[in-house]
């Protein structure tokens, strides 16, 4: 079966589903099946936070009312030029004779590029002006400057966060129906790490439920990490977007992210905001002297120089460009930290595999690893067969010969083994 997003799944089908905004939903409803190509306001405007039911309750009314939902993406200007089109003529008038009726969403008006383009702005005006459909735009932000004259055509209406228990409860739900079974401790702190997001928490629900039979406090560990991550993320964000130098170096300095995991961060993804070569070396070589700060201060212990080390990985990255930051790039993860763990885990292996060989032949650990494990290697190698016996006998995990040997090697020796 395809993996469909829960949030869709269980999307409210019906006005009377949405939960907590429902007196707005119904005002929904209620200006689509009511409307009049001369009425005033011409259009609705929902807005509100993220996730609070706003576009699930136009689709809601649209299904419930029988529409025909065009939804129209604000911010692509084609989109909205193809609406304008259509959207006061005939031929879409005969569409409320002919066929089934029609309710226009234009959603993520915010979206709107304002200043550059005013373009999107009054094209949007021109279709609240003529249209023949009802319409119903969304905002997370309605007060928005840019949005004044679209909002003189509007009804604004507000839409809340849902209160957690509310989201306790429907997460219940959820979990009932995917045969989930659910600690409601689990569930309140899923809901409360959500502040009012609904499809926040139904996300963060099927991360940690899917394909589980029950979920506890416990499996809430893999959101925190999540959440770090993010975290890391936003920071990237502030410090190679700012322009304030004083707010860059704040980005770094007050993040609960550790300062030297932020700097390999920076280092790994530094080039991706830098346009010329110029740039680039500016920003490694503010990011190489922020490395000498670091090794000072471990040094001697010269706490008093940490304040340079964020200020020289940050702003004095950040500022090395001189142009346009460019599009967000997808961060990487620093290939240095995967790297050294990788070859911590390779490091630890072949130490319990040393240590075990020493104790059987009565010398050290060291001594195993430099007389005895060339050998041992080579024979396992050589003949996977007696390889085996070797590691039955110095009763080494079969998992962790990979560290040692090739993996089709590890395999066979597996394979004997079991
Ligand atoms: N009030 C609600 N009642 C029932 N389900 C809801 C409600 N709010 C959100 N949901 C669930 O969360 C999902 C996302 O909600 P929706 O798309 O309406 O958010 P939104 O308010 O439009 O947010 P955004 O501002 O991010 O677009 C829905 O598909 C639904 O599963
Ligand atoms: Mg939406």
């Amino acid at each position: 079966m395809s993996r469909m997003l829960w949030a869709e799944k269980y999307a409210p089908r019906k006005v009377s589903e949405i939960v907590e905004n429902r007196k707005a939903a119904e005002r929904v409803a209620e200006f689509i099946s009511n409307w009049r190509p001369d009425q005033k306001p011409r259009a609705l405007l929902l807005w509100g936070p993220a996730g609070v039911g706003k576009t699930a309750s136009v689709y809601a009314a649209a299904k419930e009312l029988e529409y025909d939902l065009v939804e129209v993406n604000a911010s692509d200007k084609r989109s909205l030029d193809e609406i304008r089109k259509t959207v006061g003529t005939a031929s879409s008038l005969s569409s409320l004779i002919m066929g089934r009726k029609r309710v226009i969403l234009v959603d993520e008006v915010d979206g709107i590029s304002g200043s550059e383009d005013k373009g999107g702005i009054s094209g949007l005006v021109e279709i609240l002006k003529n249209t023949v459909h009802p319409v119903i735009l969304v905002a997370n932000d309605p007060w928005d400057p840019k949005l004044a004259s679209v909002r003189e055509y509007c009804e604004l209406v507000r839409f809340n966060r849902i209160r957690s228990n509310v989201i306790s409860s429907i997460l219940a739900r959820i979990c009932e129906r995917e045969g989930v079974q659910a600690d409601p401790a689990a569930l309140r702190g899923i809901a409360e790490n959500a502040r009012g997001d609904l499809r926040a928490a139904i996300n963060d629900l099927q991360m940690v439920a899917e394909g589980r039979e029950r979920i506890t406090m416990d499996d809430l560990r893999i959101l925190s990490l999540r959440d770090q991550e993010r975290n890391v993320f936003d920071i990237l964000k502030a410090i190679f977007y700012g322009k304030d130098a004083q707010k860059i170096v704040m980005a770094a300095s007050s993040s609960d992210v550790d300062y030297e995991l932020l700097m390999q961060w920076i280092c790994e993804n530094a080039w991706q905001h830098m346009q010329y070569p110029k740039e680039l070396a500016d920003a490694y070589n503010a990011l190489s002297r922020a490395d000498v700060f670091l090794g000072r201060i471990r040094k001697r212990q010269h706490w008093g120089l940490l304040s340079y080390v964020f200020t020289l990985m940050s702003a004095g990255v950040s500022l090395s460009r001189k142009t346009s930051g460019g599009g967000v790039p997808k961060y990487q993860f620093p290939s240095w930290v995967k790297m050294m763990s990788a070859a911590k885990a390779r490091r630890n292996a072949i130490g319990s595999i040393a240590s075990k060989i020493g104790k059987k032949c009565h010398v050290s650990s060291r001594e195993a690893f430099t007389s005895y494990l060339p050998y041992i290697k080579f024979i396992i190698e050589a003949n996977p067969e007696a390889g085996a016996n070797l590691v039955k006998l110095f009763d080494i995990e079969p998992e962790v010969v990979g560290g040692l040997i090739s993996k089709e090697v590890a395999e066979k020796v597996k394979k004997i083994l079991s």
